[in-house]
């Protein structure tokens, strides 16, 4: 099934959202827009539809799915109790780019934790996720809809790209707006652990609570991740990509030495850089002086690489600030290697 449905009229009573709604009700899964990316939703509480979450996407078992919510009272029914940081959380960023680990109270199908004892729960800020999410009535297991190790699709037609005939039906409702996935903090402990960067900045979860630390393996490789996705490649291109951690004068010259080799060779920068590079494919993706412009359009640009064929791609590196810190966690996962002077 394919259908559309306009943000502005989208509400529970619309027939798209009711009938994508009782495809949820009887386990089928389908994708749908967040403000984040596109899920692949599924009843969270149903084994059937888990499983055909997991074989759709390809994805490995131990990485547990992240559960969506479409009133806030619904986390009640998934965990075992919500800590103060977790309902401050949840009162200043819901609906929104934020997924709290908190601990499960076993109602989910055992594959959404992946035997973890620990649950992902988030209120997506958009209307037509909000509106099907109400309509089902049930809490939504939803991983990102692309096949796993692939850019997070922005558009339904990237989810087309990467799942067309695996999944019972998409809805369409445009473009995505934050691009990257949601802040993932951990709400188990004495403070709040960041173990993946998003949308909501560790500066915007400190504006409410007055410490917030990083998932050590954010910034040590060799640390083991607390979060089980962020091991597996991630958002890759089909070339392989290589960050450039260098001046436009360093990177002009790994463009033309690749060129002088013979390679095909793509590259990605913002629309500042773009303006001062030489070289036959080169797409921009937002600008500097904006970085939620990049991390808006960084999965299409980076799928847009799959059409031409190119030997390997060439990315610009961005300023760990703000929402630069998510935007260079996916580069750094995205790219096979980082060339520096
Ligand atoms: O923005 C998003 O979060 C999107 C949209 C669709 O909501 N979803 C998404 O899901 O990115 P996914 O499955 O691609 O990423 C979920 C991440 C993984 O890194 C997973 O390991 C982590 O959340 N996660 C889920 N449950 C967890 C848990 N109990 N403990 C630690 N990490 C968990
Ligand atoms: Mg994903």
């Amino acid at each position: 099934k394919y259908w559309e449905v306009n943000n502005e009229e989208a509400a529970t009573d619309h027939p798209v959202i009711q009938a994508a709604g009782r495809a949820l009700k009887q386990e089928e899964v389908i994708a749908f827009p967040t403000e984040t990316v596109y899920g692949l939703g599924g009843d969270a509480t149903s084994d059937r539809a888990v499983k055909k979450i997991f074989a759709a996407k390809g994805r490995p078992q131990d990485n547990p799915l992240i559960v969506h919510i479409g009133k806030k009272e619904q986390v009640e029914t998934l965990v075992t109790e919500i800590p103060d940081m977790a309902q401050t959380f949840m009162d200043a960023f819901w609906p929104g780019p934020l997924t709290l680990i908190l601990k499960s109270n076993g109602t989910c199908a055992k594959g959404v934790t992946a035997g973890l004892s620990t649950i992902g729960i988030r209120m997506p800020d958009h209307p037509v996720a909000l509106a099907l999410l109400q309509a089902s009535g049930v809490p939504v297991a939803a991983p990102s809809a692309n096949r796993s190790g692939r850019p997070s699709p922005t558009s339904a037609a990237h989810v087309q790209e990467d799942l067309s005939g695996k999944i019972y039906g998409i809805l369409d409702g445009g473009t995505t707006g934050v691009g990257l996935e949601s802040t993932v903090v951990d709400c188990t402990g004495e403070v709040p652990v960041i173990l993946r960067p998003g949308g909501i900045t560790k500066e915007d979860l400190e504006q409410i609570v007055p410490e917030v630390r990083l998932d050590p393996a954010l910034k040590d490789k060799k640390e083991k991740p607390k979060s089980p996705g962020m091991k597996y490649t991630h958002y890759a291109p089909k070339a392989p990509l290589w960050l450039i951690n260098g001046d436009l004068e360093f990177f002009q010259q790994k463009i033309d030495e690749l060129r002088t080799e013979g390679k095909k060779v793509g590259v990605m920068t913002s629309k500042e850089s773009a303006e001062r590079l030489n070289a036959p494919i080169l797409k921009t993706c937002g600008s500097r002086s904006h970085l939620s412009s990049v991390a808006a359009e960084l999965y299409h640009t980076l799928r847009s690489f799959d059409s031409e064929q190119v030997d390997v791609i060439l990315g610009e590196s961005f300023p760990k600030k703000g929402i630069g810190v998510a935007i260079m966690n996916r580069l750094e996962k995205a790219s096979t290697r980082i060339i520096e002077p």
